[in-house]
């Protein structure tokens, strides 16, 4: 038997060194490197070149497509954010902070995927625990109890593959990519090698036989997938389930999907029997008030190729402390700092000498640059406490002159304003120069720097 070694891994790349390294030569970072004991593998990742069997090049247009029908999750926006399904053969893995719902969503999916058979191994529940969890969602959602559902409590990966012998499943589920651990390596379950060794054991075997699998992988307090980056590399597509605990929403987004566009989300409400797909956020989002409140706009914002209109709420007063303060829920701080520098500098509000509260309203996180305009109205707003009405709506980037900068796809953010009866929208001047504007029945306020709009909303 050959003598186990050690060896030290970046817990942040993976990278792999056989003495201790302050600094990571991969990836930069500091004190990251951890000491694992690795057993002589017997088959290691790295040395077996996937795919044995000789295959030879092929012009592409030879090449069939048909091979790659998608199987739906029988999820909408679970199948929006894959690009309209799992490709056979890919290897998937979810990740997402403790407790945001993975398991929940990935057994929900399993439930009614009606027409195929799953496997879903947990190395983390008990078959009894996974029972009752699909009880709770049965009960609720009144989806139908997949015939074909074989549960398994598992860590082993040697033992994963001989229940896969036995099931033949369509689509394999493993929750959580951290518990699980091969014979071949020697370190324990969630160690890097154990991590990066599974992981190559799964693709391996999903590129063999076509099955595709959907691994739970766990994220760390920066937000990192747990384990190493290593793994984001060798999966097909890297999805993470998201959400403020405190809210019901959850998003889910793709970092990574070789098959299909990562600008698409999915939106999921977490219920007490489980989670529903939200298909209509807008009319989610815009909180249901009457009387005109100062400090309130609203974004209409597009994740991916969807337009969600967003409520930023903002909060301007005289600073109690020397130093005023400054805080901002769901949007970049930094962002909120410099359109804070651009309206003190334009519009000349001595906002310097004011605390400033923002708050994206729903708890989410929004990426989208044409929000800017919303939130740097409902700064205004708030701080000459004169109300925006709730009937207005606002697309468009700031520049750092002020000045107010297209946005893509306006026509989308448009056309969703106009459906949801809102009466005005303020676009850039430069967004509408090839657009219809007949064709909408909004109002659209065209603006160049904020001022316009300023003048426009106050004067
Ligand atoms: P879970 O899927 O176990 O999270 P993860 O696998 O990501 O760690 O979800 C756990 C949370 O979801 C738990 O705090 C309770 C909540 N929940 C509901 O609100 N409704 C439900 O039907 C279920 C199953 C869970
Ligand atoms: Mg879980």
């Amino acid at each position: 038997m050959a003598k186990p070694k050690s060896y030290y891994f970046c817990n942040e790349c993976g990278y792999q060194s056989s003495s201790w390294l302050g600094r990571c030569p991969e990836c930069g970072k500091f004190g990251t490197f951890q000491e694992e004991v690795v057993q002589a593998t017997k088959t290691s990742a790295g040395s077996k070149t996937a795919g044995s069997a000789v295959s030879k090049p092929k012009l592409i247009r030879d090449v069939s497509a048909s091979e790659t029908q998608r199987v739906s999750t029988q999820c909408g926006e679970f199948d929006r954010v894959l690009g309209g399904g799992i490709v056979p053969g890919s290897l998937l893995l979810l990740g997402g902070e403790p407790g945001i719902g993975k398991s929940t969503l990935l057994l929900q999916t399993a439930l009614s995927i009606s027409d195929r058979k799953v496997l879903y191994v947990s190395g983390e529940e008990s078959e009894q625990q996974i029972k009752m969890r699909a009880d709770r969602l049965e009960n609720g959602g009144g989806r139908r109890q997949n015939g074909e559902l074989y549960v398994v409590s598992e860590t082993v990966t040697q033992r994963i593959f001989e229940h896969v012998d036995s099931v033949q499943p369509d689509l394999l589920i493993v929750d959580s990519i951290q518990t699980i651990c091969t014979e071949n390596i020697d370190s324990s379950a969630g160690s890097i090698s154990q991590i990066r060794e599974c992981t190559a054991e799964f693709q391996r075997f999903a590129k063999e036989n076509g099955v595709p699998v959907l691994l739970v992988g766990h994220i760390t307090k920066d937000g990192n997938l747990a384990g190493p980056k290593v793994m984001e590399h060798i999966v097909d597509c890297v999805l993470q389930f998201e959400g403020d605990r405190n809210y019901g929403y959850r998003l889910l987004r793709s970092l990574k999907n070789r098959f299909g566009s990562t600008a698409e989300i999915g939106i999921f409400e977490m219920q007490g029997d489980g989670l529903r797909e939200v298909t209509n956020p807008s009319e989610f989002l815009l909180s249901q008030r009457d009387e005109n409140l100062s400090g309130c706009a609203i974004a209409a914002t597009l994740e991916g190729a969807r337009p969600m209109f967003i409520e930023v709420q903002s909060l301007v007063s005289s600073a109690v402390y020397g130093t005023p303060q400054r805080n901002a829920n769901g949007f970049d701080f930094r962002r909120l700092s410099m359109l804070l520098a651009v309206l003190e500098k334009r519009c000349g509000f001595k906002l310097g000498a004011k605390d400033v509260f923002l708050n994206i309203a729903g708890g989410l996180r929004v990426s989208d640059p044409g929000i800017d305009l919303a939130v740097a109205c409902s700064i205004l707003s708030s701080n000459v406490d004169i109300p925006i009405s709730p009937r207005y709506s606002f697309a468009a980037e700031m520049g750092l002159s002020g000045e107010v900068r297209p946005v893509g796809r306006v026509e989308h953010r448009i056309a969703e304003a106009d459906r949801l009866g809102f009466e005005k929208i303020f676009v850039s001047k430069y967004n509408t120069r090839s657009l219809d504007k007949k064709r909408f029945g909004i109002e659209i306020v065209e603006v160049s720097v904020i001022e316009d709009a300023f003048r426009s909303l106050f004067a």
